[in-house]
């Protein structure tokens, strides 16, 4: 009887070690989806290009349109795979605290006719966008903002 307690203690010891670990690696608060563009206002045919990427399913869309004209420049949206562990490594950059806590609107993204980029985070229930300057370095988001450039030199060669 003893024995027979003791395992199922040990038993529930582990399920919960289990549980607990899945929570951790689950993390960032139900993050969903993850996505950043870049787009120009004055511009003649591609002006717009994002990334979004989704936990589920596991997928990269990347996406390319227009500002006009639709029938030159339809939108181009191509489909890649996004295993976990990219998720994570991606996750990892972004300080949920901080990103909350930013402005929506950095600097003058557009103004003087320059670029704007945008990084957005979506959860279940919410979604935030920060917007800033083409090629601007946001405090609290550098790394984030440099992953975003890697990833759309890496997956706009194939649009
Ligand atoms: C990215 O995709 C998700 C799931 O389809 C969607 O909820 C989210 O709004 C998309 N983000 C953008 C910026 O379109």
């Amino acid at each position: 009887m003893l024995w027979y307690a003791l395992v199922v203690t040990l038993l529930l010891v582990i399920r919960n070690g289990q549980a607990e670990e899945t929570k951790i690696i689950d993390g960032n608060d139900g993050i969903r989806s993850i996505s950043s563009g870049l787009s120009y206002g004055k511009c003649g045919g591609y002006c717009s290009q994002s990334i979004n990427i989704t936990k589920v399913p596991s997928e990269l869309v990347a996406l390319k349109g227009p500002n006009g004209d639709r029938v030159q420049y339809p939108t181009i949206q191509r489909k890649f795979c996004f295993n976990s562990v990219e998720w994570q490594e991606l996750i990892a950059l972004l300080d949920l605290e901080k990103f909350k806590m930013l402005d929506e609107i950095q600097g003058c993204p557009g103004c003087a006719d320059g670029g704007i980029e945008w990084i957005q985070v979506d959860w279940s229930k919410e979604s935030k966008r920060v917007t800033f300057e083409y090629e601007a370095l946001i405090a609290d988001i550098e790394e984030l903002i440099k992953y975003w450039r890697v990833l759309r030199e890496k997956y706009f060669k194939y649009l």
